[in-house]
């Protein structure tokens, strides 16, 4: 994009409007923003998936697929369903009950945002200052994207948020500053959270300086939530024992099916500042693999006619919820486990043309039909911007997995899972 002038925050040169949605304008940005001293296309870098949720219609076959198999840990129950987390993150993931949450999601003028296949509960991305999230809110203002929710979240986790929609009326947040689970497991207190529904105007506490004041009110903070976990700790998993034999450590890719596969990479790309890293052609059609990190993909656009081709649920917007275990074999054992507890997984439903980025990838149906991409490695970008060529992946046969693997130049890095598993 060329540069057309000075970096200041606001919109300086207009917008270009290609497309008007019901509500959503698909737009051309031309403005430039000073992000803490760099210059950006708008004025906030969107660093990594926060969390993630689905909306399932039987809320305790849910919470045994998510909880007892997967080993989400419940971090605290949130009205209609729960807040789940894996590692330090107050939440990574999100499961509701689907009715209850449409009554209230949609409700009011909401309801023109319904539609009865998304169900994902949400998509969250983490930016990286409080002025990144006021400046968001005024930028998707100015573009005329509907607001859904701003200002910081008092119903647990306790991050500077902003809620819009995407494209096909999908749940979009930003957030900067989720709040942390220490090692004693303990949520923040609800009359600790100082949640608002206004954008922040003008510099915050710290969070340190908010909770002195709240424990010198009398405030206990162990009066937050903290869930014992039920299950018996059957597996020695590299050295812990935990209730199944593999660990989750990082959240995400999100691939989803869309209405419209154009106006969704312009919106994903331009507006919300993902990078394409690549496009395959499949079956006379594209697909496309976005990143907002050097990660291969966080992100992945598929065109919803291939939900039939691929054998997938057409009853939900949805492709896969990725899931990284910490290692191959971990991977390898959750395979075994998940069917053991009369779980599908399939390992070639998808052909590995459709996960470049990711070689050995196990799909798992959780009770709804949502379907969950096991996964061990990603492919890391670097500067270049260039994914290694497919005649230097790993070549993977969908149905005869190894018992040990060669070392590709990118094992075992990109961001490493902080403190311990448990
Ligand atoms: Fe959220």
């Amino acid at each position: 994009m060329e540069f057309l002038g000075s970096c200041d925050n606001g919109l300086r040169y207009g917008i270009g409007i290609l497309i008007l949605g019901v509500a959503i304008m698909t737009t051309t940005v031309t403005s430039k923003y000073n992000v803490g001293g760099i210059c950006l296309d708008r004025p906030f870098k969107i660093r990594r998936l926060g969390h993630f949720g689905f909306n399932v219609s039987d809320l305790e076959a849910g919470k045994r697929f998510y909880f007892d198999l997967l080993g989400f840990f419940i971090t605290e129950p949130a009205g209609a369903g729960f807040f789940a987390r894996h590692a330090g993150d107050h939440h990574s993931f999100a499961l509701f009950d689907k009715k209850k949450f449409n009554e209230r999601q949609y409700a009011g003028h909401n309801v023109k945002h319904f539609r009865p296949e998304n169900d994902i509960n949400q998509i969250t991305w983490q930016v990286q200052s409080v002025t990144e999230m006021a400046e968001a809110s005024k930028y998707f203002r100015d573009l005329g994207v509907d607001i859904m929710r701003e200002g910081r979240a008092g119903g647990g986790g306790s991050q500077f948020h902003l809620y819009v929609w995407a494209p096909d009326e999908q749940i979009f947040e930003l957030y900067y500053g989720i709040e942390q689970i220490s090692w004693n497991g303990y949520a923040r207190p609800v009359p600790m959270r100082h949640g608002t529904p206004n954008p922040p105007t003008e510099p915050q506490l710290p969070d340190y300086e908010l909770v002195r004041a709240d424990i010198e009110k009398g405030i206990n903070v162990l009066d937050g939530y903290r869930w014992v976990n039920p299950l018996p700790l059957k597996y020695s998993v590299d050295g812990v024992r935990l209730p199944q034999p593999f660990k989750i450590t990082r959240v995400g890719p999100v691939n989803l099916f869309v209405d419209d596969y154009d106006t969704a990479m312009r919106w994903y790309q331009q507006i919300a500042g993902f990078t394409l890293t690549e496009e395959v052609e499949w079956q006379g059609e594209r697909c496309a693999y976005l990143r907002c990190d050097n990660e291969h993909h966080s992100l992945a656009l598929f065109p919803k006619a291939w939900r039939g081709k691929l054998g997938l649920s057409d009853k939900t917007s949805n492709m896969s919820f990725g899931l990284q275990l910490a290692n191959y074999q971990q991977l390898r054992a959750a395979v075994t486990f998940l069917r053991e507890n009369g779980v599908r997984v399939e390992t070639n439903i998808i052909p590995p043309e459709l996960h470049p980025g990711i070689d050995y990838a196990a799909y798992a149906f959780d009770p709804d039909g949502h379907c969950l991409e096991l996964y061990y490695y990603m492919e890391q970008v670097g500067w270049d911007g260039r994914p290694r060529p497919k005649e230097l992946r790993q070549k993977v046969d969908p149905n005869n997995w190894p018992e040990i693997l060669e070392a590709l130049s990118d094992t075992y890095t990109g961001e490493p899972f902080i403190g311990p598993w448990a």
